[in-house]
């Protein structure tokens, strides 16, 4: 019998590993701070890997906004010479919702906490131009995570540090973390968007620990600067992005913005994986931001949202108003997003039988773009510039159209979240965009969404009149938006990817590997 019930616990050790323990470690997180979809990952892919069983301690400042918390550790490091004391702060990752007493594993988060440094008006920037110390404030906070995670009694897994700003993880947890907790943890460095480099003088390299023997082209140095994007992407033992199709174009010097070398150089260690969206966020059956629920059964929700958006945005509402699609657009207002394809084709877009309902913040000539384009057609165009949460789910609710017609697109959310939400994606066929929009075909009644591939203002508007020659259609278009509500894009087979590849390091790295853990 005691032997039958070792044999038992063998079998269900080997089927159900134990849980990982992560550092992660992210400029954003929502619902902290946010600028744009990483804010949104670094929160939802936590609370997934949570729920899978893994224990994650997620590492972010404690920007000016943020209310503080519980203060859970004292943090000073020397940097730049000068000493930094923060703290680290507790914060609940979803307030409101109750303890999971026995559930699965909530996401731990710890602010970081040093007024100095972060308290500020803005994330990376404010009026005038990028803060000068940008290579301090975010090597400490990969430094400040290391330094406390290496402290700790239980030893973690993985680090897993996300864009630039995270960039020097790797490389810390090389250093100051080898004799500690993070010693034998390997370490994944996520791309979110390769444009940002967080590219500074190369007088930082000795300033932030680093060593000029690391300061090569094949290590950290980028045209005799030090680049932190090049930092995540050398050091790390395992990089990912967030989509199958972006992972492919950094490879290419048109997606590579002078690193795509560098990514072909790793591409054994490169893995896309496309974003999940959080379903506590964006569930149209569940989102107290519309003013009535509604799902793919029964869509009548969504004519009420349409109302509460015009409505919002100061329309007049008429029949013809509301029997007129609108177009939405949520969007940071920079060329990546294509606003430069809207420029050039503005008046063929006004002569369009559509509504335009815009929320956005960016660069000014671009705003001053659309705020022009609805004082002079009051009637078709309504435009937020702002960040504005409520107005960016009432969009992605109330309208009946989507566009994003990127430049690139390394996974992008929004997309995702308009097929969630029953509004019709109109999409550059590229990254993510083309892992998640598919083209519909009226005679098989399948795809969700219309793509162009040319980056060319006629070919965004012959895209863009195929899907409003289609609307007309109530079956067609129902069908359209059932068929994008249907798509699985949970967070849950996503964060199993990143499980996987996880396991998959711990595997390749015995050595690093604490034998407790595998
Ligand atoms: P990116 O990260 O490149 O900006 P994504 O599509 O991945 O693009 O994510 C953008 C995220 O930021 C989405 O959650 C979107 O709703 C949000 N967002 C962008 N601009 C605004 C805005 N002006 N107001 C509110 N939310 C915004
Ligand atoms: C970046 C990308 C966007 C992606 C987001 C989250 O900001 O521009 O495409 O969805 O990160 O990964």
């Amino acid at each position: 019998m005691p032997q039958r019930t070792g044999k038992a616990l063998a079998t269900a050790k080997r089927t159900t590993p134990k849980g990982l323990r992560i550092l992660m470690i992210a400029s954003e997180v929502q619902p902290f701070s946010k600028t744009g979809g990483l804010a949104d990952v670094a929160s939802a892919l936590p609370k997934a890997l949570g729920q899978l069983g893994h224990d994650v301690t997620v590492v972010t400042p404690r920007y000016r906004v943020v209310t503080d918390g519980p203060v859970a550790a004292d943090v000073s490091i020397e940097i730049a010479a000068h000493r930094f004391r923060a703290r680290l702060m507790e914060a609940p990752i979803d307030p409101g919702r109750p303890a999971d007493a026995g559930g699965p594993r909530r996401p731990r988060v710890l602010l970081l906490d040093c007024p100095e440094l972060y308290g500020r008006d803005g994330i990376y920037y404010d009026a005038h131009g990028d803060f000068a110390d940008n290579a301090v404030r975010f090597g400490f906070l990969s430094a400040a995570a290391i330094d406390w995670a290496s402290t700790q009694s239980e030893p973690f897994d993985i680090v897993h540090a996300h864009d630039w700003q995270g960039g020097l993880a790797p490389i810390y947890a090389r250093t100051l973390g080898t004799r500690g907790a993070t010693g034998t943890a390997a370490t994944v460095f996520t791309i979110h968007n390769l444009a940002y480099q967080g590219v500074f003088d190369k007088s930082w390299v000795p300033r932030l620990g680093l060593r000029w023997h690391d300061f090569t082209i094949d290590r950290f140095e980028f045209f005799d600067r030090l680049s932190f994007m090049k930092a995540g992407l050398t050091a790390s033992d395992a990089i990912t992005t967030v989509s199958p199709t972006y992972a492919k174009e950094i490879q290419r010097p048109e997606y590579g913005h002078g690193l795509d070398g560098a990514v072909r150089a790793r591409a054994d260690r490169l893995v896309g994986i496309l974003n999940g969206i959080d379903p506590d966020e964006w569930n149209p059956a569940a989102d107290p931001h519309l003013p009535a629920p509604f799902d793919a059964h029964d869509l009548r929700g969504k004519a009420a949202a349409k109302r509460a958006l015009l409505e919002l945005f100061g329309f007049t509402i008429t029949g013809d108003l509301l029997a007129r699609p609108i177009v939405g657009m949520v969007s940071r207002m920079v060329d990546q997003k294509g606003l430069d394809l809207i420029a050039g084709a503005t008046s063929e877009l006004m002569a369009l039988n559509a509504t335009w309902v815009i929320v956005g913040t960016g660069e000014a000539r671009y705003q001053d773009m659309w705020r022009s384009l609805s004082h002079r057609h009051p009637d078709r165009v309504g435009v937020f510039v702002g960040f504005d949460e409520r107005r960016a789910h009432l969009v992605e609710g109330g309208a009946d159209l989507f566009l994003m017609p990127s430049r690139f697109e390394p996974c992008g959310l929004n997309q995702m979240y308009s097929l969630r939400y029953g509004t019709v994606p109109v999409v550059r066929a590229v990254g993510g965009l083309v892992d998640t929009v598919k083209p519909f075909n009226a005679e098989t009644g399948q795809g969700n969404g219309f793509l162009f591939s040319d980056y060319h203002p006629g070919a965004m508007l012959h895209a863009l009149k195929r899907a409003l020659a289609t609307y007309p259609n109530r079956t067609a278009w129902v069908r359209l938006q059932k068929n994008g509500m249907k798509a699985d894009f949970s967070w849950g087979r996503s964060a199993a990817e990143y499980v996987k590849m996880y396991r998959q390091l711990r595997r390749r790295n015995p050595g690093r590997a604490p034998a407790s853990k595998q």
